[in-house]
């Protein structure tokens, strides 16, 4: 089973839609596998999203996601990254696709309610970010807890 990360961003929260943005990803069949609630500092948003370093909008991408809470969830399922990339939809709204999340609820190219990890390696370096050896995300087979 392949794991993602995916980072429902501040903007989700102000506009109420956390919970409807999770039922998209249920509804996709993928399993949570743990999910944290999470205020970043300037510094862990800059060096989450490191590989931006030097664009034009890394700045403002790094206040943004700093600004305040961010629910952090891990899910699995098969083929989970591309999947989820598929129901999060283009960065930019104005290039998503009709139905998907950024689509239906994104502002813009940079208020747009979910990151998702793009690639294998991006979702194990993104998921070892947030929980270091995987500890406390939930093995639902064996029913019991990651631990260190
Ligand atoms: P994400 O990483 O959040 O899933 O989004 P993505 O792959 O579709 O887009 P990426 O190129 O990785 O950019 C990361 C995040 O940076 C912000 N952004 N702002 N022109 C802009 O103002 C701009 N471009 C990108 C967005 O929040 C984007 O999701
Ligand atoms: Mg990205």
């Amino acid at each position: 089973m392949q794991r993602t990360l995916i980072i429902i961003k501040p903007d989700a929260f102000m506009k109420k839609i956390v919970g409807k943005v999770i039922r998209q990803f249920e509804e996709e069949g993928f399993e949570m596998l743990g999910t944290k609630f999470v205020k970043m500092t300037p510094e862990q948003a800059g060096k989450f999203y490191i590989e931006h370093k030097g664009k034009s909008f890394y700045e403002p991408l790094v206040k943004f996601m700093s600004s305040n809470p961010c629910l952090v969830t891990v899910w699995g399922g098969s083929n989970v990254i591309k999947r989820s990339r598929a129901i999060i939809g283009k960065t930019d709204p104005a290039d998503a696709q009709g139905g998907t999340i950024r689509e239906r609820w994104a502002r813009d190219g940079r208020h747009n309610i979910v990151h998702g990890a793009d690639s294998p390696e991006s979702a194990e370096r993104e998921i070892e970010f947030f929980f270091p050896y995987g500890e406390g995300l939930y093995k639902w087979e064996q029913r019991e807890y990651i631990k260190k």
